[in-house]
């Protein structure tokens, strides 16, 4: 079979593809046959050397994907041959809180991920996926979309009618407005484009902001809800000191990403005032991923594509995502 292997951490052109045997499931083990897999930006990070963690090299890259089983050990009982399963984002996180042994459980980087024809998982480490997505829409569930579902669902409590402020038109924040809508909550998105505004607006956006435009953006969040501000705000950005000048009292600002800077100052004092809840955010377990699907079946929700590269153009997929102004996720078909 062929697997994509990164060989070392800083040249992307070390994204070489290799012959490798097709591995056999131990006796809790599934071996599933790649369909589809979608890029994180955690995965362009890792190729370059940029990822928060320690990973050896050569590694197959890529967290997310979906696959059909076509084997299982003996002692198998989660699954069956013939299921299409997607590979959870932690294989060892089945819920409650994480824990260093379970970071270390992450696929696509520090375990091998699924850039390959065929990969063998634990059955412990998969889940069913919702029958009416594609391929490449299942592929993009098991990081971004349960980090957003998590943060409102899991660590959040949203309600109907709150308003939930998600930056940037990333995969994080296009899932958490599709989540948000479904909740019957209101949805404000920030963007640094006009263009890509527009486009949330038809998924549903209630209110949008070029940060551009609008640096003072968490003024404006202000303005929009009366003073109130977010009670749930997903920060992608960084900039954590107008977060919490955005997030209303009692709110919840999940610490997801730092794209714009890693070291933010901010006034305490705000913080403990408006009895702010600052959430690290660390992707979501099995129990929520299960959660989530249910919630996408029963509302046929959709993923965003952006555009689906095949096997032999994934250098090509990932140059892509390196150069941005894509709007939802990035996929690979097998
Ligand atoms: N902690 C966790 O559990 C977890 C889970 C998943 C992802 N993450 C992290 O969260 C971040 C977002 O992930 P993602 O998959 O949603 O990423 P993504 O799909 O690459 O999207 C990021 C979006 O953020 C905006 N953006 C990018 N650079 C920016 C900058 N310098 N300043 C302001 N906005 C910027 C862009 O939106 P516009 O072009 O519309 O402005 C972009 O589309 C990444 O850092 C990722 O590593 C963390």
């Amino acid at each position: 079979m062929q697997a994509y292997q990164i060989q070392q951490s800083t040249d992307r052109t070390a994204l070489s593809l290799t012959e490798r045997p097709i591995p056999q499931p131990a006796r809790d083990q599934v071996l599933i046959r790649v369909r589809a897999v979608s890029l994180n930006a955690r995965d362009i990070q890792i190729m370059h050397g940029h990822y928060p963690a320690a990973i050896a090299f050569p590694l197959v890259p890529v967290s997310d994907g979906v696959g059909e089983v076509v084997a299982v050990g003996h002692a198998v009982q989660r699954v069956k041959v013939g299921d299409r399963v997607a590979g959870i984002f932690r294989q060892k996180w089945i819920a409650g809180n994480a824990s260093p042994a379970i970071r270390q459980s992450t696929l696509g980087g520090p375990l091998d991920g699924l850039l390959q024809e065929y990969a063998v998982l634990n059955e412990e480490g998969v889940v069913l996926v919702p029958a009416h997505l594609s391929d490449e829409e299942a592929a993009t569930l098991p990081c971004a979309a349960t980090t957003a579902w998590s943060e409102l669902f899991t660590r959040g409590q949203l309600k109907a009618g709150e308003t939930v402020l998600v930056q940037g038109t990333g995969g994080v924040s296009l899932f958490a407005l599709q989540f948000a809508k479904l909740a019957g909550a209101r949805v404000i998105v920030t963007s640094r484009s006009d263009e890509k505004l527009e486009r949330v607006r038809a998924l549903g956006a209630d209110e949008v902001i070029n940060t551009e435009k609008t640096p003072a953006w968490a003024a404006r969040v202000r303005d929009l809800t009366a003073g109130y501000g977010a009670d749930y705000l997903i920060e992608v950005v960084g900039d954590l000191a107008q977060s919490l000048q955005a997030v209303a009292y009692g709110g919840q600002i999940s610490l997801v990403g730092f794209l714009g800077q890693r070291i933010a100052k901010i006034d305490i004092a705000q913080a403990i005032v408006g009895m702010v809840r600052l959430q690290g955010a660390n992707a979501g377990h099995r129990e929520a991923f299960e959660a989530m699907n249910r919630a996408i079946a029963l509302h046929h929700l959709h993923p965003v594509i952006d555009q689906t590269f095949s096997f032999e153009d994934a250098p090509e997929a990932f140059r892509y995502m390196e150069q941005g102004g894509y709007l939802g996720k990035i996929c690979i078909r097998l």
